[in-house]
């Protein structure tokens, strides 16, 4: 069922996806504040595991410091070089690759070679730049302001079928990046709507959804949406292995987006997190973390169904984000050039809230109205 019974305008404008000024305000008002997805805890297994990102113009290191998670500006306050430009690693110590100073788990510097050729000491200026990590499950979050909500309250309330969702029962199977020539906004709102499905995934999702299949949820931070998958011979066999695995069959598929960027697809057999960065006013950068069942079951039959499921799941994942990334090229050309004011249909409506979204936080954090405004 959808919220909305008649057509919605088009909130942004085509100068929205190509602006300079527009990608400062989001860089500003809605990616500083958020938590960002960007790897798994597998990915740093191991004492001294690190990792580089580039991540909104910043570059950031986060490494495991005896089985702890910190992340830091990927920048040495000795002269400037970045400790590392390895995208992932394994040192024994931190240590910048410039002149070798070295750095704790706190930031604070280690060994210094000929350490009294700077004397005295500047304390304060010679501290790694910090950010705050924590984990949903098994994937790895990054903020890069020091204040704001924790992960779980930034996620409410779906920190509770997240949480279980990305582990437990569900194992990492792969993780892709691709970059893609349109601005962010682009690649988000195409996965808010399914009504290009038809036209633009006839092999894989081939039909959307009736409306009286469609569920659409629209909050604050969040939109979702729900179906039933068809009763077809896929469903059927899906569920079947669900059930050999061990699993319940709830056969639902849910697809919610955390505002801005994080969008989560939720099937019985798979648990995918992707995320779309801008990485300038027309390129963007999508990575995705999928995850497989893996139930309860153990013996040769249930790793042999678990082995399937998972080989199956990615290829038609990589298919599908394959098949959404011929069209943004095409799509962001299109926004150049556009006389139009844009139009959004009902099975399209979670866009247009999401362009809410969009225009009310980019016009920043409202001013705080005077005392005497208040009638004090
Ligand atoms: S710039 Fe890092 S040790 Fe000199
Ligand atoms: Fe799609």
């Amino acid at each position: 069922m959808f919220t909305n019974q008649t057509h919605l305008q088009h909130l942004l404008r085509p100068d929205q996806y190509t602006s300079e000024e527009q990608h400062r305000l989001e860089l500003r008002h809605l990616f500083q504040p958020a938590w960002h997805p960007l790897a798994t805890v597998g990915d740093l297994a191991k004492p001294g595991d690190f990792l580089t990102f580039d991540l909104l113009e910043t570059p950031i290191i986060i490494r495991n410091f005896d089985s702890e998670l910190r992340a830091f500006l990927n920048v040495c306050p000795h002269r400037h070089s970045k400790l590392t430009e390895k995208p992932r690693g394994n040192t024994e110590k931190l240590r910048c690759q410039y002149h070798g100073w070295e750095y704790n788990a706190d930031g604070h510097t280690g060994k210094i070679p000929d350490a009294m050729a700077f004397r005295p000491w500047d304390r304060e200026n010679s501290c790694l730049r910090p950010f705050r990590v924590e984990t949903c499950g098994e994937i790895v979050f990054v903020n890069l302001s020091d204040n704001g909500v924790s992960l779980r309250e930034w996620l409410d309330p779906v920190w509770e079928q997240w949480q279980p969702s990305y582990g437990g029962a569900f194992r990492h199977a792969a993780t892709w990046e691709r970059d893609f020539p349109c601005n962010w906004k682009v690649v988000l709102e195409n996965s808010l709507e399914s009504y290009h499905i038809p036209q633009v995934h006839p092999k894989t999702f081939k039909e959307f959804s009736e409306e009286e299949n469609s569920w659409h949820e629209l909050t604050e931070n969040f939109t979702s949406y729900k179906t039933v998958p068809p009763n077809d011979i896929a469903t059927r066999m899906s569920n079947w292995m669900v059930r050999r695995l061990g699993h319940p069959v709830r056969n639902e598929y849910w697809h919610r987006v955390r505002h801005p960027h994080i969008t989560a697809a939720f099937l019985d057999v798979i648990r995918m997190n992707q995320c779309v960065f801008p990485t300038g006013p027309r390129t963007c950068r999508y990575r995705s973390m999928l995850f497989t069942l893996r139930g309860h079951r153990r013996g040769p039959f249930a790793w042999g169904i678990y082995r399937l499921l998972r080989s199956i799941s990615n290829m038609v994942a990589h298919q599908i984000v394959e098949e959404d990334g011929t069209i943004y090229g095409g799509v962001q050309k299109g926004m150049e050039a556009s006389p139009h004011r844009g139009v959004i249909g009902t099975r399209e409506e979670r866009i247009y809230h999401f362009q809410e979204y969009v225009n009310r936080e980019c016009r920043g954090p409202r001013e705080l109205p005077l005392l005497d405004e208040r009638g004090a």
